[in-house]
């Protein structure tokens, strides 16, 4: 059977944890041999679907795609019937017949989930306006590589409840690390994310961002305008200043806290030069790992296996 993956929620624990040994081994066995990777989905076709830019999600996916020996056909809906209002269940009933896997990013996550309820092959949420799981899922992979386990984690979000921090709540909810978020009034992460994790005191939302960071292992941040919110950017630098990752707050954290940034980053914004580019930050490491953590994604879900 089909297996999607629209939010966090639809992978177990015991998943989560093979999907990132998966994605582990298999950095481990490209870094051996820089060429093209021996893979296992040769004659496979990933279909993307993107309604809004991208650097990281396409390319990575690209990229794994291609090194695991399939290939892909990238689309924005200018060029399909999209732009011309045919429909999503009819797209997805078409497209199905064509590829084997679908990547999806766009604005409504009912979109996708629209998709996925009538597309017989994987569908992957590439972003949606409410969550990002496959950014949280590789962001996973960069804190197990550089911190050995998941263990006693303690994840502090600051800035925006967003679509990443949305997809870090479902993180914590299913694996039960300790996340707080540190968001302005106003911006708070939906209640509906955080409803479904109520009784879980290890996830907590507050205001204050050096109370957030104090006792952190991650720091996180992100935009504070997302894509398709560029009108509200002026109010929202106001609003955010005090929740910019500074040397000052870094000062607040354990000298041992790793500064993650989903990227792209506003320098000067949500996080200052001398952070992202201090020795704290694993900014770029943690981009690399998309395209790793995406091959063992797809080895999974349009594998043989599948
Ligand atoms: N982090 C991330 O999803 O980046 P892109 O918008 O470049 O894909
Ligand atoms: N919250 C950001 C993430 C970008 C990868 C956005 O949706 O624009």
């Amino acid at each position: 059977m089909k297996r999607d993956l629209l939010t966090i929620l639809d992978l177990s624990a015991d998943e989560i944890h093979s999907l990132l040994l998966k994605a582990e081994q298999m950095k481990k066995s490209l870094q051996k041999r820089r060429d093209h990777f021996n893979g296992n989905l040769p004659g496979r076709v990933l279909g993307l679907i993107f309604i809004k830019p991208s650097t990281r999600t396409r390319v990575s996916f690209e990229s794994a795609m291609y090194r695991l020996g399939g290939d892909c056909i990238f689309m924005t809906p200018k060029e399909t019937q999209i732009s011309r209002d045919e429909t999503l269940a009819d797209t997805s009933r078409v497209l199905s017949r064509y590829v084997d896997g679908l990547v999806i990013r766009t604005f409504a996550h009912a979109d996708v989930e629209e998709l996925a309820r009538f597309s017989t092959i994987p569908i992957i949420n590439g972003l949606t306006d409410q969550f990002h799981p496959c950014q949280v899922l590789s962001d996973l992979l960069t804190v197990k590589e550089k911190r050995g386990s998941l263990e006693n984690l303690q994840v502090a979000w600051v800035g925006d409840g967003n679509n990443v921090a949305h997809s870090w709540i479902n993180a914590a909810g299913v694996l039960g690390f300790n996340l707080v978020l540190a968001c302005p009034a106003g911006y708070l992460p939906d209640e509906d994310v955080l409803q479904r994790f109520s009784g879980h005191s290890s996830i907590r939302v507050i205001h204050d961002p050096r109370q957030a960071v104090a006792s952190a292992d991650v720091i996180y941040t992100d935009v504070w305008a997302s894509m398709g919110q560029e009108r509200e950017a002026a109010e929202r630098r106001q609003v955010f200043q005090p929740y910019q990752i500074n040397a000052d707050l870094l000062a607040a954290a354990p000298p041992h806290a790793m500064v993650f940034h989903c990227l792209p980053a506003h320098r000067g914004d949500e996080i200052t030069d001398e952070v992202i580019d201090g020795p704290q930050s694993v900014v770029f490491d943690q981009a690399e790992n998309r395209m790793h953590l995406q091959m063992a994604l797809l080895d999974w879900l349009l594998g043989e296996a599948s």
